[in-house]
């Protein structure tokens, strides 16, 4: 039996995958801050530390698939705590859980990224050049600095898609295949924390994809479980945008 790590599995689009991994017969290990199989705080890096001891022992060191949901939106106590949780929650699971995957059966990493991440200067930022070279504690001072939660979330999500694209061209000689998946509006907790925002409220409710609706968790899931599939043998190292159009409309010759 395939055994998969879900990461943010309580709720969301996490659960959703979680539902249908398990309904296609899978093992899967969820990992949370409650209502988990592992309860962990991927805020820290020794509940990171925790969550990776935990799933070592869970599965005996034999690890088929990882899908890294866990995230917080703009809408999160700090600037620094996004960082936290969205970047280095999932690279240190990555780099963590690689051994256990390099010995699964046709292994596969999915993190979920964000069409956020398109948002032009992501790359200019200090605190994403900070997380790129591993200095959380740097990376944490200049997104507070900053105090612009939003830039802090796009920032993450450019981020952890750029250590993705890297990390896929080191991981493939082993076997290990790894893709982003970037949702546009999932119907979520996440979504109507940032839709009741008064600061990003407004512009999130105005923000229409072409399709001219949001997405339901499962349709994010469809496609997660298709790319953790053998049917995307080959698939690896790229971003596949689950947005209903938004990216084609805010950038069409950029591809
Ligand atoms: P959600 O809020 O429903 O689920 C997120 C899960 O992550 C929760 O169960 C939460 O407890 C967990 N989590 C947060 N901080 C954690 C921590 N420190 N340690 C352990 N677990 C933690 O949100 P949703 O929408 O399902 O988000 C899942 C992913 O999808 C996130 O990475 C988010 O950025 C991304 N995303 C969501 C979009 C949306 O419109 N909902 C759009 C684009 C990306």
């Amino acid at each position: 039996m395939s055994v998969t790590v879900v990461t943010g599995s309580a709720s969301g689009i996490g659960a959703a995958i979680r539902d249908q991994l398990l309904a296609a017969g899978q093992r899967v290990i969820g990992i949370d801050r409650q209502n988990a199989d592992i309860v962990a705080d991927l805020a820290s890096a020794e509940g990171r530390k925790a969550a990776v001891d935990a799933v070592l022992e869970a599965c005996g060191g034999k690890l088929d698939g990882l899908v890294c949901c866990a995230g917080l939106g703009p809408t999160a106590p700090s600037s620094s705590l996004i960082v936290s949780v969205n970047y280095f929650g999932m690279s240190e699971l990555v780099d963590g859980l690689a051994p256990a995957l390099e010995r699964g059966t046709k292994p596969a990493v999915l993190l979920i990224g964000s069409v956020a991440s398109v948002h032009q200067g992501m790359d200019k930022l200090p605190m994403v050049g900070a997380m790129l070279a591993n200095d959380e504690a740097g990376a944490r001072t200049q997104a507070d600095a900053m105090a612009m939660p939003q830039a802090a979330y796009a920032g993450s999500k450019y981020a952890i898609t750029v250590y993705a694209r890297k990390k896929a061209v080191e991981l493939g000689p082993k076997g290990i295949r790894l893709n982003v998946l970037a949702p546009g509006a999932v119907e979520t907790p996440l979504l109507d924390a940032s839709r009741a925002d008064a600061r990003y409220g407004e512009a999130i409710r105005n923000f229409v994809a072409p399709i001219g609706r949001n997405s339901a968790p499962d349709e994010i899931a469809n496609v997660a479980c298709f790319l953790q599939s053998a049917q995307a043998s080959f698939v690896h190292g790229t971003v596949v945008f689950v947005d209903g159009g938004m990216d084609a409309m805010t950038r069409p010759e950029r591809f």
